[in-house]
């Protein structure tokens, strides 16, 4: 009798061990381990859920908990990813001007600008592209104090006759130093106005023009720019008889980093960006954008931007 009053003690205590391992102990190991992944910084480690009562509450708060962090984690990846984007598409449109203020110092240093006139046009070319060079800087110290790094627009009425005159004048001095004739049509009313941001909407001119300049594999290179009246819009059109772009590769310029092989093999130095800030300024300004192209023969690139009514 004693025996098996042992025997039944004996078999209930290892039964007891045994719940108590299965129903805490291992649950507790389990989230231990757990534990242990979110402190090594893996946020993917998801625990089994099924389990009741206060174990069963316990995983359900690690599972918040770790879900909660790969939430923040995530959202601070993607910003970072945005700072860097930001920061190498001020560096690239740094490079624009530096590029000019460069080569018209050394006009003037080595005797290239050699009447009065052509000094004051070099003197205020460089003073110009300093102050493109200011403003993008200032723009700089915007961003890193603005939160999700959005463009900061400043969206003012622009008349676009005035506007595209004088960026073509600007423009135009620049290219005939390259060599690079410059030809301007404006076909809207002269009293047309636009909502624009008129610093980013050169940002945009500049990449393009600074593309037709850098794809230009003819003697005589010419760029037209066509402003276009289309009812409710007006559109730009800007026209290099350069070396053009294949078709397969058209639909894919306006992606960041992308560049055609032909550029990618060639002496232009270039991070394909250019084009995916051109994209991004226009339809943040409710536009669109679009490029036609021969290969061989040139490029035009193509924008829409809504009037501005007085009535809407
Ligand atoms: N006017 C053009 N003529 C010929 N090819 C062009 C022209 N504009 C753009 N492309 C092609 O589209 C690609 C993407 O242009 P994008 O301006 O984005 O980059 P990129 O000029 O190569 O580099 P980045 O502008 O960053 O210096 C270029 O590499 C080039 O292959
Ligand atoms: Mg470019």
């Amino acid at each position: 009798m004693i025996v098996l009053l042992v025997l039944i003690m004996i078999l209930t205590d290892l039964l007891l061990v045994k719940w108590l391992k299965r129903s805490f102990l291992e649950p507790v190991r389990n989230l231990n381990v757990a534990m242990g992944k979110i402190r090594d910084g893996n946020l993917e480690y998801v625990l089994p859920t099924g389990e009741d009562g206060e174990i069963g509450q316990m995983y359900q708060n690690y599972e918040d908990m770790r879900l909660r962090l790969k939430e923040s984690a995530d959202e601070k990846l993607e910003n970072d990813k945005h700072d860097r984007e930001l920061i190498s598409n001020i560096a690239h449109d740094l490079k624009t001007p530096i590029t000019s203020v460069k080569g018209y110092a050394e006009g003037l240093l080595d005797g290239v600008a050699n009447t009065p006139e052509k000094q004051e046009k070099y003197v205020r070319t460089i003073y110009n592209k300093a102050c493109d060079m200011n403003n993008l800087i200032n723009e700089l110290t915007l961003y890193s104090k603005i939160d999700n790094n959005k463009i900061p627009y400043n969206f003012q009425k622009i008349n676009v006759h005035d506007y595209f005159g004088d960026c073509v004048d600007e423009i135009g001095m620049d290219l005939e130093s390259r060599g690079i004739q410059l030809n301007y049509s404006n076909l809207v009313a002269q009293d047309t106005i636009i909502i624009a941001d008129p610093e980013q909407l050169k940002r945009v001119i500049n990449n393009i023009i600074s593309n037709s300049v850098k794809y230009m594999d003819k003697a005589h290179g010419t760029i037209d720019v066509r402003i276009l009246d289309e009812q409710d819009s007006i559109r730009v059109e800007i026209e290099d008889n350069g070396r053009g772009i294949a078709q397969r590769d058209l639909p894919n310029i306006f992606d960041r980093f992308f560049r055609a092989d032909s550029s990618r093999n060639s002496a232009q130095g270039g991070s394909g960006i250019g084009l995916s800030i051109v994209k991004k300024i226009i339809e943040d300004h409710g536009g669109y954008i679009w490029a036609t192209s021969r290969e061989g023969v040139g490029t035009c690139m193509h924008f829409v931007l809504r009037k501005y009514r007085e009535s809407a």
